[in-house]
């Protein structure tokens, strides 16, 4: 099997959650909507699960959406939040996931007016640029991504939400690849609400939470009366419990996580160095702990990724893949970076299941295929 390095994607089940998972996936488990003892089970496993999920991310249990993920927490943010038919727009960046950009598109092909503000050379949105384009504008919602699942950088949240009138804006941020590397709490962060997705912090894929503490406009998911009216539909149990289950064990884990990965980053950072010619993305700003995106200057990401696999290592490249036509990813793009760089980046981001060891295996495998270059190549990227 491969080495995993590549838990921004996704991250393996951790075994203490599917101990939690499993009676809910092999005995009668029933509606949380019904009057049963079944039911009744049912739905005070689900309350249970909200109140962990609170407390890691230290708001209120009723300001709780659980939905399918990011990427519907997103939508139902942008969707069933905000005032389509207001004037005041919807401020964003460009660094943001696709799952914030896309919506937003059609918020604008529909007429609502969107800003997306700037990043810098570093992928920190650029505040001196944020300013003058928050400035004396009636701000409706504001929405930053809390660290960036690309380069790991982490945005000046709290700078920005102190340039809105949080009188008559909501803040938000889609924490998704935050929750369960860093401490994320709303009421120190002065959030209204936060996105998520628990297979970012080995839980199960297809369940996360939009917390947000206030009442939808209209809902996105209409038809059932479940989630306060919220989100209509059953609750995925199972799902719920295992999201509970890693929410209490990344709030237990936080501080050893941090320091564990921040360890494994550094460590192949600094076997990165010695290759001529790499560049680390936003190395000089505070990045998440498990997050390091390079590119070897001669080397196409794709073609490292694939010769990387062929050696059993699973990493991610940078650029999108659209109709057979690879594209430099939009991040790298919005950072200025010169599209044939963008092209060779390449995405490693550890987890708890990782050690120093495979941090030295991929090291030593990236020198030997910059090693077996022609000579002339090698020279050329010094
Ligand atoms: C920052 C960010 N937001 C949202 C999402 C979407 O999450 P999901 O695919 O679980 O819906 C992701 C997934 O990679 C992400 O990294």
């Amino acid at each position: 099997m491969s080495i995993y390095l590549d838990y921004n994607a996704t991250s393996p089940l951790h075994p203490e959650v599917l101990e939690a998972m499993m009676p809910f996936l092999q005995n009668p488990v029933g509606n949380p909507s019904s009057l049963h003892s079944y039911g009744r089970m049912a739905r005070s496993a689900v309350e249970s699960a909200r109140a962990e999920v609170a407390q890691l991310v230290g708001c209120d249990s009723a300001a709780i959406i659980f939905t399918s993920g990011g990427t519907e927490a997103n939508n139902m943010l942008l969707k069933a939040y905000l005032d389509r038919s207001s004037r005041r727009p919807v401020i964003s960046t460009c660094i943001e996931h696709p799952s914030v950009l896309e919506p937003l598109k059609q918020l604008r092909a529909e007429g609502v007016q969107v800003i997306l503000l700037e990043s810098d050379c570093d992928g920190r949105v650029d505040l001196e640029a944020a300013r003058s384009q928050i400035e004396n504008v009636d701000t409706q919602m504001l929405s930053v991504i809390y660290a960036n699942n690309e380069t790991g950088v982490i945005q000046p949240v709290e700078e920005l939400s102190a340039m809105v009138d949080r009188d008559i804006c909501l803040v938000h941020s889609d924490a998704t690849q935050a929750i369960g590397k860093l401490p994320i709490d709303m009421s120190r962060l002065a959030l209204d609400a936060i996105s998520f997705s628990a297979h970012k912090l080995r839980g199960p894929q297809g369940i996360g939470a939009l917390v947000v503490n206030r009442k939808p406009r209209q809902a996105l998911i209409t038809g059932g009366e479940q989630e306060n009216k919220r989100r209509g539909g059953t609750e995925n149990v199972a799902a719920i419990v295992g999201l509970g289950k890693a929410a209490q064990i990344a709030r237990l884990e936080i501080e050893h996580r941090q320091h564990y990965l921040t360890q494994l980053r550094d460590a192949f950072e600094a076997r990165l160095a010695a290759i001529p010619g790499s560049v680390v993305f936003g190395q000089s700003v505070p990045r998440l702990p498990n997050t390091t995106y390079f590119a070897l200057p001669y080397y196409h990401g794709e073609t490292l990724l694939m010769e990387l696999d062929r050696s059993g290592f699973a990493l991610a490249s940078g650029s999108a893949c659209h109709s057979s036509v690879t594209e430099p990813s939009h991040v790298l793009k919005a950072m200025g970076i010169d599209d044939n760089l963008a092209l060779n980046a390449i995405r490693v981001s550890f987890g708890m299941e990782n050690s120093l060891q495979d941090v030295e295996q991929l090291a030593t495998r990236l020198q030997q295929l910059v090693d077996s270059l022609p000579a002339v190549i090698r020279q050329a990227a010094v």
